[in-house]
């Protein structure tokens, strides 16, 4: 394997959500000071926005690596749930028995057990990853979780982490009234070409257990120009140009490196995973993809040449993806 020849103690762009290997670019050091900020205010809703790999997730188990032992959390990954389903997984996390009791039984024990933690000076977090697969029912559900309160203060605080049609679906008129709920919204964006070059450093530093300069400037561009920043896609360009470089035995890698490990994830793609209708539907599907299991990358911009022409692998630019705080509360809409 090409770890030994590089002198590198473990894989460096491996794609699980491990916070062992955090960079903090600017987005994500902003969104993770209004996680901790937000919580620690007391805010009843939080939500985080950003494309398909953008870090999301690696955010969410960082963010509970950092909580102090005061604070109780129900973590919901799967959230294709009814709503009835989601408050026995939340009860469940939360160390409650929910077998053989009834709906209304159900919330008595969870605002017991909530009143209870309150008294004891002890917080509760909700957070839900992969927010966007929540149905209007399910968000309905939440909502009604976050009217439990006491005079004072919220008994739960939600942390929604999903991808961008989790905000299309929190403007619908149908959801109006937990949209205004929400006091902290963030989107993640994509890396910036030098925060690009500083996450790979960063990465491979973390693997080699040291200074590891494997890249040159060129490669790091070329990462840059062909993931359009997005760490997930950067971490599968790096990983199969390590592979590209070792082939070669070469030292460093170059442009060249990085470019052959486009062609070859992108022929990978072609041949498990571009169904044609996803072909015609453009950077959306491009995103979609990039998140499939198998990992592939984002499609026309791949090609070498037609990168200028190809729309963005994920649409977020400064302006569109700095949400932070959503609408004013409005008082009159409590319900
Ligand atoms: N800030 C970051 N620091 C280190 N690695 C990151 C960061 N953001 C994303 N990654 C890496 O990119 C990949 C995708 O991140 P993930 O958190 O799963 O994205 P999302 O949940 O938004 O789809 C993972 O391998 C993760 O380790
Ligand atoms: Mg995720």
């Amino acid at each position: 394997m090409y770890t030994a020849f590089y002198g590198l103690r473990e894989k460096p762009f491996s794609l699980t959500p491990d916070p062992r290997f955090l960079f903090l670019a600017s987005s994500h050091r902003e969104a993770l000071a209004h996680l901790l900020y937000g919580i620690e205010q007391g805010e009843g809703f939080i939500a985080v926005t950003g494309e398909v790999g953008t870090g999301k997730t690696t955010l969410c188990r960082t963010l509970l690596e950092r909580l102090g032992s005061d604070t109780d959390v129900a973590f919901i990954f799967n959230p294709t749930l009814t709503g009835d389903e989601l408050l026995r997984a939340i009860m469940v996390e939360l160390g409650m028995l929910t077998t053989g009791l009834s709906r209304a039984q159900l919330s008595a024990q969870l605002n017991e057990y909530l009143l209870d933690q309150k008294q004891r000076n002890r917080r509760v977090l909700l957070i839900v990853d992969e927010a966007q697969n929540l149905s209007s029912q399910t968000l309905e559900e939440i909502r009604l979780l976050s009217n439990l309160e006491t005079s004072t203060s919220k008994l739960i605080q939600i942390l929604l982490f999903g991808q961008p049609e989790l905000d299309d679906k929190l403007e619908s008129q149908e959801l109006r009234q937990l949209r205004q709920r929400i006091s902290v919204r963030w989107r993640l964006d994509t890396l910036s070409a030098s925060e690009t070059a500083a996450y790979v450093r960063h990465r491979l530093r973390i693997g080699a257990e040291g200074e590891c300069d494997l890249f040159s400037d060129g490669a790091l561009r070329e990462v840059h120009r062909r993931s359009r920043g997005v760490p997930r896609l950067v971490n599968l360009l790096c990983d199969r140009s390590l592979l590209a470089g070792y082939a070669e035995e070469a030292r460093e890698i170059g442009a060249e490196h990085v470019s052959e490990a486009a062609r070859e994830i992108l022929g990978m793609r072609r041949r498990k995973l571009l169904g044609k209708s996803l072909w015609r539907r453009g950077a959306a599907a491009v995103a979609l993809l990039a998140g499939a299991a198998a990992g592939a990358l984002a499609v026309q911009g791949w090609r070498s040449g037609e990168v200028s022409q190809a729309p963005p692998a994920v649409s977020a630019g400064p302006s569109a993806s700095r949400a932070a705080t959503g609408e004013a509360e409005s008082p009159g809409d409590a319900g």
